[in-house]
């Protein structure tokens, strides 16, 4: 079913209905068959896109610079040393600069106030590309890539394991309790999640009857029986680099390894991981390497998703 997505934000997963999540996902898959095809059309003719970083990236720069020029849209980098943002000029006066310029604007940074703030005073749809609370578009590429792995969403067990209480660790688990999958954070205690975010997805989960369940546990081997998916991350996101050492002792016991992989007991596991990775740390390179690995795919579907994002917030459909 279509839903009218038109001149939304995308800041959280926490702002959209089960319905509009998986419409996202249905718009993907037909966005990514009909480029297979070269049969797609330009959804996004003549739209110019403001494209914020503070914090340095591959994949989500060079998903939303080519789902642009795929579109029809003229996509613009502006690094935070390029443009005024938050040092010389508000953030909100940049807001009200841009919103006059660009048809939509992705912010990938730090504070997600900034985020937020470009949203309340920019009058066009603002994207989060990466907080370092919330990375909500990574979850739509994930979960097209569940997707098309195992079958279905729903019911499925998604363990996430490492810094539970970092973006990604956040985002899936909001995107596990709107979509109905049985969410694990598996971290040692001080990595947990905020107690008030994981009350938050239970009461989605709940509101919404999606029948997701989200539980914390902190022994590895506990937490990925049976697990249909085993999701890691890197140990310190961009910002925490000085707290490398510490995280290194402290996660030692949660690395992805194939004693790991295989303590799940189910052939049909799947490996991911949002990318980049360090080896060594969070994962070993034979997981990593691993034929039920699926970290590409995910990189791929990165493009089809933020397409999918731009096309139904400011495009022709
Ligand atoms: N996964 C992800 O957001 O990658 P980049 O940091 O390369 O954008
Ligand atoms: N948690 C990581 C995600 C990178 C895509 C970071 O914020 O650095």
């Amino acid at each position: 079913m279509a839903f009218n997505l038109h001149g939304r934000h995308f800041l959280t997963l926490k702002d959209f209905t089960p319905q509009e999540i998986e419409f996202l996902l249905d718009l993907s898959a037909d966005l990514k068959a009909k480029k297979r095809t070269r049969t797609q059309y330009p959804l996004l003719k003549g739209r110019n896109i403001a494209l914020i970083f503070e914090k340095p990236s591959t994949r989500t720069r060079c998903a939303f610079t080519v789902a642009a020029i795929d579109e029809g849209a003229h996509p613009e980098y502006l690094s935070k040393n390029d443009i005024h943002l938050g040092a010389k000029e508000d953030t909100k006066d940049t807001a009200r600069v841009l919103g006059r310029m660009f048809d939509g604007i992705q912010f990938r940074g730090f504070a997600h106030s900034t985020v937020e703030e470009l949203a309340k005073y920019a009058g066009v749809p603002v994207w989060n590309g990466l907080t370092d609370q919330f990375h909500p578009t990574q979850i739509l590429a994930d979960m097209l890539t569940v997707k098309e792995h195992l079958g279905s969403l729903k019911g499925r067990k998604f363990v996430f394991i490492g810094d539970a209480r970092n973006n990604m660790g956040n985002s899936l688990m909001i995107g596990c309790a709107k979509l109905g999958l049985h969410y694990v954070g598996c971290a040692p205690k001080a990595l947990d999640p905020d107690p008030k975010l994981v009350a938050e997805c239970k009461k989605m989960a709940e509101q919404y009857q999606t029948g997701a369940t989200i539980s914390l546990i902190s022994d590895p081997k506990k937490a990925v029986k049976d697990a249909d998916v085993i999701y890691t991350d890197v140990w310190y996101s961009m910002g925490e680099e000085d707290k490398a050492a510490e995280r290194k002792k402290m996660l030692k016991p949660y690395q992805v390894n194939m004693d790991l992989f295989k303590a799940t007991g189910n052939k049909e596991t799947i490996f991911m991981h949002c990318l980049p990775a360090v080896k060594g740390n969070e994962v070993t390179d034979d997981v990593f390497e691993h034929p039920r690995s699926v970290v590409f795919d995910e990189a791929e579907n990165r493009m089809h998703t933020i397409k999918a994002v731009m096309v139904a917030t400011i495009g022709d459909i």
